[in-house]
């Protein structure tokens, strides 16, 4: 017994001296310099993120940047299609949140490196933002933040209504709004005028109430994004970058009437 435990120690001692010659050992060290106050949910495994990073080596020399590339970087967590370092340290992060990964060469490009590019057992450091966060299960969420006294009526299929709306992505920036256009949205609902996740986040809503909607990509533009919308804004953004940025969106309705 007393033999095993000599050996192990040595064993230990020796692996962690001779094994590991790089300056940054062991696990992914992550740190969240900026946590948003509201934080609904938080990453795990399974889900889809959209993230913007700058990715330096430890000597802080640019490896590549999202920035540049022009378009933030869509990932699913968990399912080793990331680097594995980068996997295990967006977990538990929230839409807006910043954080610093700093990525063992073992979970990084290990002893093999990349290329030319990066070199054998090389630690690296993202700088994460996080502008997106969904998942294949996510269903439209809907919240009632006023309703009149009286609800005389309510939304059902087939229904007519009109309404205005301010449209934000889930990081909060505005895609799209009726009250700029001076108009309200007119619309059936329920016979595939209105994106899928309208459709539904409409329904049982009275007149004069104001709704929340959280819409997943899925039932809104899909993975590509939007392609009117896209024109539209391509003169500010670039089409690559909206298509991007188009993945999931959040509505805030106020109903005005169903005829
Ligand atoms: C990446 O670097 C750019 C330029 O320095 C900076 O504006 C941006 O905020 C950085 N992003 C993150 C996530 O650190
Ligand atoms: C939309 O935004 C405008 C301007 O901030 C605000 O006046 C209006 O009440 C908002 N509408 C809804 C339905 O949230």
């Amino acid at each position: 017994m007393l033999f095993l435990c000599v050996a192990f120690c040595f064993l230990a001692a020796w692996f962690s001296v001779d094994c590991n010659p790089s300056p940054v050992l062991g696990d992914v060290v992550v740190d969240r310099y900026e946590i948003p106050k509201d934080c609904a949910r938080e990453a795990k495994t399974g889900d889809y993120v959209r993230y913007h990073y700058n990715a330096t080596f430890i000597d802080g020399k640019t490896l590549d940047s999202s920035y540049e590339k022009g378009a933030a970087k869509v990932g699913l967590i968990g399912e080793g299609r990331l680097i594995a370092g980068v996997d295990k340290g967006l977990q538990g992060m929230c839409v807006n949140e910043r954080r610093k990964i700093t990525i063992p060469p073992h979970l990084a490009y290990g002893s093999n490196g990349a290329g030319d590019v990066v070199p054998p057992d090389a630690a690296l450091v993202f700088n994460v933002h996080l502008l997106d966060l969904w998942n294949k299960a996510d269903l439209v969420v809907t919240k009632t933040i006023s309703t009149p006294k009286d609800c005389k009526r309510s939304v059902m299929r087939t229904d007519f209504v009109r309404y205005h709306f301010n449209g934000t992505l889930l990081d909060g920036t505005s895609f799209d709004s009726s009250y700029n256009r001076k108009q309200t949205y007119n619309s059936l609902v329920g016979e595939g005028w209105l994106v899928k996740g309208m459709d539904e986040g409409l329904l049982g809503m009275c007149v004069g109430e104001i709704r929340h909607i959280v819409i997943p990509p899925f039932k809104a533009y899909g993975l590509k994004g939007s392609g009117k919308t896209a024109r539209q804004a391509n003169r500010n953004y670039g089409h690559k970058y909206l298509e991007e940025k188009l993945l999931s969106r959040k509505n805030k309705v106020h109903l005005y009437t169903v005829d």
